[in-house]
């Protein structure tokens, strides 16, 4: 595998690849990750892999600091999964001059969620994946629905500015008790660990109550939703949102949509002592 971080370096190499298939990641790779390389490597060739902790995406009371960084094992992964690129700029590659041009996705797919949570961080990710894209030039890249609202805000992008590349949604990976890989749960101590897949149980609790109100008109979506976030919250986790949308949009879902059968994800953030989780399942 070839260790890149400079743009010009990166072209050069790729130069005449037009099926390449792009999976960009901020490090500390698990096998949520290695799933997204395998499946790059079924849509196009060679498979170029991308590592970098971008800033843009942090607020100033979050972990960009902090960040699990694991080089030297994530390179060890991304060889033995026959990445043919890794694509490692530093930041002063990547913003040699300060990023004053930025992408704003639309507030009401950009601001609501981890958008309402987090400010400004889908700002950062798009401008941060356009730059990556305009580095590589993909003809496929490859993101996880563990980041469901990422994917469709990408998905959205790409199609916006006529983008030439396929996004591909991999699926989320998960611990034999139900958590979703993710780089941060290397923050859980051992007691939270155990209580983790709980976010999971509860969404799958909240589809149990949403089948049941499609049915039998019981409760409503907003009940659901409050329901759950008490039961977390008595469980000691500091729920941001438990959230039943539609699938298309990501808007809010009414009963009418429910009984029309019109497909509907719910969503999740919430903290475990000073670990923020996300999850969602789709109906
Ligand atoms: O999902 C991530 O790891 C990041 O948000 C991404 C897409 C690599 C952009 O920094």
């Amino acid at each position: 595998m070839k260790i890149i971080s400079d743009i010009q370096e990166l072209r050069d190499h790729l130069r005449g690849q037009n099926r390449a298939s792009f999976v960009p990641t901020m490090g500390n790779l698990h096998e949520g990750h290695l799933s997204l390389m395998r499946l790059a490597r079924q849509h196009g060739d060679p498979v170029v892999a991308s590592i970098f902790v971008n800033r843009l995406q942090f607020g100033p009371n979050e972990d960009f600091d902090s960040y699990p960084r694991t080089m030297q094992a994530d390179i060890e992964k991304l060889e033995k999964e026959g990445v043919y690129i890794l694509f490692a700029p530093t930041e002063r590659d990547l913003y040699p001059q300060p990023q004053e041009y930025r992408v704003d996705p639309p507030q009401q797919l950009g601001d609501i969620l981890e958008g309402e949570f987090r400010p400004g961080f889908f700002k950062g990710v798009c401008t941060v994946v356009l730059k990556l894209f305009s580095c590589v030039q993909p003809k496929v890249a490859v993101f996880g629905k563990k980041d469901y609202q990422q994917l469709m805000i990408i998905r959205r992008m790409a199609n916006q500015f006529a983008l030439p590349v396929d996004i591909i949604p991999g699926e989320t990976i998960r611990a034999e008790d139900g958590l979703a890989l993710s780089s941060r749960n290397s923050y859980l101590s051992v007691e939270e660990r155990a209580e983790a897949p709980e976010l999971q149980k509860a969404l799958k609790a909240v589809r149990e109550r949403v089948i049941q109100l499609r049915d039998r008109n019981t409760q409503s979506i907003s009940e659901i939703e409050k329901e759950a976030i008490d039961s977390l919250a008595k469980r000691g986790w500091q729920p941001d949102y438990i959230a039943i949308r539609q699938q298309s949009d990501l808007a809010p879902a009414s009963n009418e949509q429910l009984q029309a059968g019109k497909p509907l994800v719910i969503l999740t953030a919430a903290k475990l002592g000073k670990t923020r989780l996300i999850d969602n399942l789709e109906i």
